[in-house]
């Protein structure tokens, strides 16, 4: 069938058989900050976020089998935890760690509302909310990109709606530009993050992913397919991942930053531990150079410290 991306995306990852209720999960395809070494790091931050924040309950939406989460309860016992995503609780998750199911995409579940004194942490879930893609046809005006579910051959459909056009202008201006050019409408991002906020009563939102701003828009679009560690083409039917950039500056929000910098100002600083510790404390120095090594590689700039933080504070009376 041929459809609008976004139609065909939301089936792909989120339908009955989508790529997101597979058993494996996300880690069975892609490595992301929150696994291994690098997650337990990254969780000791965003503990430490949560304090400065003054959060006692943290809650991973979009948090895959909950990796991030297991790192937590480990980092720090004293915080109320609960994980978020598409499919059952893991049945490896720590006892203590709730545990919400979501229908997945821009959707979230009824149950999870009226949040205080959380931290909301979407870490890579944003770029999995389908979008609409517009691509710029040879006679220059805009048209939605369609896409055949099982061949994944794309053509151009109808002018954009209203409402998608009226986000191109005003992050996204795609009016002159050359036939081919794409835009990845952020709409629908920016209406998930809307209601992710609406669900907080008092607390701090934190967007984490890649992307761009208006300073670095793509032009050629940036929909892609994973698989297995390896990027394919993007193929809507449920057996790869698909994901496109966010474009993070029109997400609501207080703060735009860094990863590198918003770690570093949380302290993780990927410095090597001194050669003397090597002779006093052999053991504490392996430990310190693999901690240096996790904060080095979640902070690099060309690689996980250009991921964009995006921050939004809300305190309702
Ligand atoms: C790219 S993976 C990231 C997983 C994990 N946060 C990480 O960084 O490794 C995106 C995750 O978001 C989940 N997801 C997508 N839409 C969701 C929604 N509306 N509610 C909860 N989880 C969602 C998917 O099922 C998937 O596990």
């Amino acid at each position: 069938m041929v459809v609008p991306w976004r139609e065909a995306w939301h089936e792909a990852l989120y339908g009955a058989a989508g790529f997101y209720r597979r058993a494996e999960g996300p880690a069975g395809h892609f490595t992301t900050s929150t696994h291994g070494p690098l997650g337990a790091l990254l969780a000791q931050a965003l503990g430490r976020l949560a304090d400065r924040e003054g959060a006692t309950h943290v809650v991973d939406v979009g948090c895959g089998r909950g990796e991030l989460l297991t790192h937590l309860r480990a980092a720090r016992p004293d915080l109320r935890l609960t994980g978020v995503d598409v499919v059952d609780r893991p049945s490896d998750l720590p006892e203590d760690v709730a545990w919400l199911r979501s229908p997945g995409g821009g959707a979230l579940p009824d149950a999870l509302r009226d949040l205080e004194d959380v931290l909301v942490v979407a870490h890579e879930w944003l770029d999995v909310v389908p979008c609409t893609v517009v691509e710029v046809g040879e006679e220059g005006a805009a048209r939605v990109v369609l896409v055949d579910g099982d061949t994944g051959e794309e053509s151009l459909g109808p002018a954009p709606d209203p409402d998608d056009l009226a986000w191109c202008s005003a992050h996204w201006p795609i009016d002159g530009h050359e036939a081919g050019t794409r835009v990845e409408v952020g709409r629908s991002r920016d209406l998930a993050w809307a209601d992710l906020l609406g669900r907080v009563h008092r607390g701090t939102l934190l967007a984490v992913d890649y992307g761009h701003t208006r300073d670095d828009r793509p032009t050629s679009g940036t929909l892609v397919g994973y698989r297995e560690g390896t990027v394919v083409p993007p193929l809507p039917d449920g057996s790869c991942d698909l994901t496109a950039h966010v474009a993070v500056d029109s997400l609501e929000h207080d703060e735009l930053l860094t990863q590198r910098r918003a770690l570093r100002d949380l302290g993780v600083t990927g410095a090597t531990p001194s050669a003397d510790l090597a002779r006093t404390d052999p053991a504490g120095y392996l430990a310190a150079l693999a901690r240096a090594s996790a904060g080095a590689a979640l902070t690099d700039l060309g690689g996980l410290g250009g991921f964009h933080w995006v921050v939004r504070r809300v305190a309702r009376m």
